[in-house]
């Protein structure tokens, strides 16, 4: 089960939206590797998820900071809690367990979850700080 990108994950915010696609896509290539049994490129593509995944935290906190978001910092601690989470993974994998499937339903749902409920609280709020210039503004990077 694929996640496909339905509407109810868009934020309106073009830059967060561009980069929450690129999780999604790679949480797809994941079921691509399971597919095809190739379970030695999860760990490759764990790295691969998890630096991007960092990079879109980041960019998301300091808007928040920026915009100063009351929830700023409850929302830090949600992206902490899924670092360790994964880390946790990380470890697994370095092990030698087979960790694709658990890994892929894990990053589903909580990717569904985080953006429909934890990312959407603070669309309002940035909108309302950033207007225009934040529907424009673009990370604009591509990672295969
Ligand atoms: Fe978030
Ligand atoms: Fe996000």
């Amino acid at each position: 089960m694929a996640i496909i990108w339905t509407s109810d994950l868009y934020t309106g915010i073009a830059a967060i939206d561009q980069q929450h696609q690129q999780i999604v896509d790679y949480i797809n290539q994941l079921e691509e590797i399971i597919g095809a049994r190739q379970h030695h490129r999860v760990g490759p593509l764990l790295d691969k998820l998890v630096a991007y995944t960092f990079e879109h935290f980041a960019f998301e906190e300091n808007l928040l900071e920026d915009a100063g978001y009351r929830f700023a910092k409850p929302h830090k601690v949600v992206h902490a809690i899924f670092a360790e989470r994964i880390a946790g993974y990380r470890l697994r994998c370095n092990a030698g367990e087979d960790i694709a499937e658990p890994l892929h339903r894990m990053l589903i749902r909580w990717l569904n979850f985080h953006i429909k409920r934890d990312d959407m609280a603070y669309v309002n709020a940035l909108k309302a700080w950033g207007g225009e210039g934040l529907l424009l503004s673009s990370f604009g990077r591509t990672v295969k």
